[in-house]
C-alpha cells in the first residue's frame, strides 16, 4: 500500500511480513522460545491507564528533550539492532539518513551489515550517535573498537549485559543464515565463525564471539578506557540498577532484548517502576505514544525502539523510517494535549495510574 495509508506503527509490521524475504522476516520479528516475554512487552504497557489533568493552556506542546547530553527533537532514540541488510540493501544507512533530517538519536550496533565508520560518516554535521557494544573475548578488538567510537565523537557507550548466551528465536533458528552473507558481520567473528552452524539461523551464525565471562569488573576496565558516558543496556532488576549506580555507570538501559533472550524475563515498564533516581532508558514493546508517555511519567528519561523502525524500513525505506517519527510526532502531540501536559519534564507519576504495577 502507499505510504499515505500508513497510519500507525502496527501497520508497518503487516506489510513487512507481507513482502520481506522469509530470513529477514524471521530475524526481525522473532523471539525466545513461546514468545511470552515478546507478546508481554507490549501487553503490560496495556495495564496502565492515565489520570488526565484538565483546563491546562496545551496551545503549545514541546517534544524536545535531552539524552546524555545530545538533543532530541523527540523523547526516544532508534536502538542497535544487528543486520540491517537483511530488511533494505541500505541497512543501517537509511537509519541513519532518517535520524538525520528528523533530529532523532541512533544507536549503532555493533553487528551492522555496515562497518561502523560507514555508517558514523553517513551522519550529518551535528547528528548525535551513540555505540551499542557486544564485548569479544578478545579484549584487545574490543578496546580498539571503543577507543575508536570515542575518537569518531560517539556520545554514548552501551554495553549489552543481556546476551551472556543467546536466547532460542525458534523462528530464525528454521531459517538458512550463514555469516558470510553480510560481510561486515563476518569480519566481526572471523576466527569463530568457522565452527559455527550454518543452518541455525541468523542470530547464531553472529554472535559466535561475544564474551560469556562479562562481569562487573569488566565495567571498571571500560571506565579505565573511555571518558564516554556508559550506559548497561539489558538491566532487569532494580538491585542491578543500584549497582550500576554504585560502580559510576552513566545510566541503564531497562531492557529484556525485545524479547528475544531470556523467555519469560519481566516487561520492561513493569521494572521500570521499581527503579528510582537514575539515568533510565526503556525499551521493548513500545509501539503507541501512550506508551512512550507512559514509560517517561514512571521516571525513565528516554525510551528505544526497535523493531518498528525496522520494518518501516524494509518496506518504505528513508522515507518509512521518517514517517514513523512523524506518526509518532503526531500521536504524541495529540496525548500530551489530552493529558494536560506541554513539555517532557511535565510528566511524572501523578499521570498514570500505577496500581497493579510494581511501583514500590
Ligand atoms: C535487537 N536487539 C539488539 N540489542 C543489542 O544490544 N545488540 C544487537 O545486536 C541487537 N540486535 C537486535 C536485532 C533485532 C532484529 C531486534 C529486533 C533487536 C535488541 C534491541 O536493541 C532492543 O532491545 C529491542 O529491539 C527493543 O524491543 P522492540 O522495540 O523491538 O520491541
Amino acid at each position: 500500500p502507499d505510504l499515505s495509508k500508513i497510519l500507525n506503527l502496527f501497520d508497518f509490521e503487516l506489510v513487512a511480513r507481507q513482502i520481506m524475504t522469509n530470513n529477514g522476516w524471521a530475524y526481525y520479528s522473532s523471539g525466545a522460545d513461546d514468545e511470552i516475554t515478546l507478546r508481554e512487552n507490549h501487553l503490560a504497557y496495556q495495564q496502565i491507564f492515565f489520570r488526565p489533568r484538565i483546563l491546562i493552556n496545551v496551545s503549545n506542546v514541546d517534544l524536545s528533550t535531552t539524552m546524555l547530553g545530545c538533543p532530541s527533537k523527540l523523547p526516544f532514540y532508534v536502538t542497535a539492532t544487528a543486520l540491517g541488510k537483511l530488511g533494505h540493501a541500505d541497512g543501517e544507512k537509511i537509519l541513519t539518513r532518517a535520524c538525520g533530517t528528523s533530529g532523532i538519536i541512533q544507536m549503532i550496533p555493533t553487528l551492522a551489515s555496515f562497518s561502523f565508520d560507514e555508517i558514523a560518516d553517513e551522519a550529518i554535521d551535528g547528528q548525535n550517535q551513540w555505540f551499542q557494544l557486544y564485548v569479544n573475548s578478545d579484549r584487545k578488538v574490543t578496546e580498539r573498537i571503543v577507543r575508536h567510537a570515542e575518537e569518531r565523537g560517539i556520545k554514548g557507550l552501551f554495553i549489552t549485559v543481556d546476551a551472556p548466551a543467546l536466547g532460542r528465536r525458534e523462528k530464525d533458528m528454521r531459517s538458512k543464515f550463514s555469516s558470510d552473507q553480510d560481510s561486515n558481520v563476518q569480519k566481526i567473528n572471523e576466527k569463530e565463525s568457522k565452527q559455527i552452524d550454518r543452518n541455525q539461523g541468523a542470530a547464531r551464525a553472529i554472535s559466535s564471539f561475544i564474551d560469556t565471562s562479562l562481569n562487573w569488573e569488566d565495567i571498571k576496565w571500560f571506565q579505565s578506557i573511555t571518558k564516554m558516558p556508559i550506559i548497561l543496556k539489558g538491566v532487569q532488576r532494580w538491585e542491578d540498577a543500584v549497582r550500576a549506580a554504585e560502580i559510576g555507570c552513566s545510566g541503564i538501559v531497562i531492557s529484556n532484548h525485545g524479547g528475544r533472550q531470556l523467555e519469560f524475563a519481566p516487561a520492561p515498564v513493569e521494572v521500570l517502576a521499581e527503579i528510582e533516581k537514575f539515568l533510565i532508558f526503556v525499551d521493548g514493546g513500545i509501539r503507541r505514544a501512550t506508551d512512550i508517555m507512559k514509560a517517561l511519567s514512571l521516571g525513565c528519561n528516554g525510551v528505544g525502539i526497535g523493531r518498528p523502525f525496522l520494518y518501516a524500513m524494509s518496506t518504505y525505506g528513508q522515507e518509512g523510517v521518517e514517517k514513523a517519527f512523524d506518526i509518532l510526532r503526531d500521536e504524541l502531540e495529540m496525548n500530551m494535549r489530552l493529558i494536560g501536559a506541554t513539555k517532557i519534564d511535565d510528566l511524572n507519576e501523578s499521570f498514570v495510574n500505577i496500581k497493579g504495577t510494581g511501583k514500590r
